[in-house]
């Protein structure tokens, strides 16, 4: 018998319940143990494939991969018990048809055991969308500012800041949640819009730099921890881990340097063998 309390994971249908109740609470995480921290706190954890730029240093996310994807989806399920598990579909695996994108979805599906993926794009991802939830992949959707398009947009820059740009990015939205997306990322958007879109969908909105009217809100981790060298206006800084990881670092080197690590606590001595008679 198992001594652990058996914990249920939410699922993406739980999520899609949400709308309008208390606000969904999530984060990014890419690894087992900061995705223990976020589970604790969080409804949902996006494996989001910012790791390209957070971990890997890349300056954007084009060249992810599905195999980045994968591995880090699996260290995030490990270490988590309790949040739905969204893992994001990489740029290229994805967009060239419904198959290409259903045999990517089952693969981090199948590989990883989260329980959602998220795909970026409004009304030329929307007959694709359809198509993944009719075959049991539920989907999370991603409008407003998308990042995999940075080399068509040309800059990651707010949208919809003029009110004529609003209705391209609504339409996004509603085909988004009309295809059965069970909630939809809005990034990036003037304020009114976010709320505008989020009052307008019957599905969750998950604002990132959008509203406070959104159901849900997302952030990088890295981000609001203070970690990351530079962020958008939208990060508030929940931390400065930043500073704190540099002067232990500091220490550690000094301590090396000055022989005074490994201290006596730091080895191991002989074991002290009984003396005979
Ligand atoms: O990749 C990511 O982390 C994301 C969030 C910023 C929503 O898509």
């Amino acid at each position: 018998m198992s001594t652990q309390a058996e914990v249920k994971r939410l699922t993406a249908s739980d999520i899609r319940a949400r709308k309008g109740g208390t606000p969904i609470v999530a984060l990014t995480s890419y690894h087992a143990h900061t995705a223990g921290i976020v589970d604790r706190h969080c409804d949902v954890i996006l494996v989001g494939d910012s790791l390209g730029m957070v971990m890997h240093g890349l300056e954007t996310t084009v060249p992810v991969t599905l195999e980045m994807m994968i591995l880090q989806g699996l260290a995030v399920m490990r270490g988590s018990r309790r949040a739905l598990v969204v893992v994001d579909m990489p740029f290229g695996s994805y967009e060239s048809s419904r198959e290409q994108a259903f045999a990517s979805c089952a693969r981090v599906m199948k590989e990883t055991g989260c329980g959602a993926i998220k795909l970026e794009g409004g009304r030329h991802m929307a007959e694709t969308i359809r198509f993944l939830v009719e075959r049991g992949v539920p989907v999370m959707g991603h409008v407003g500012l998308t990042p995999q398009s940075i080399n068509t947009i040309g800059s990651f820059r707010a949208q919809g800041r003029d009110e004529k740009d609003w209705p391209p990015i609504e339409a996004d939205a509603r085909a988004v949640a009309d295809a059965g997306a069970f909630a939809v990322v809005v990034e990036a958007v003037a304020e009114p819009l976010g709320a505008r879109i989020s009052a307008a969908l019957a599905i969750p909105t998950i604002g990132i730099g959008a509203s406070a009217a959104c159901d849900g809100q997302i952030l990088v981790l890295e981000d609001m921890l203070g970690l990351s060298p530079r962020v958008p206006k939208f990060v508030k800084r929940y931390g400065e881990l930043g500073p704190s990881i540099e002067a232990a670092v500091a220490g550690y080197a000094a301590d090396v340097r000055a022989r005074s690590f490994p201290g006596p606590d730091n080895v191991y001595p002989m074991r002290v063998k009984p003396s005979k008679g």
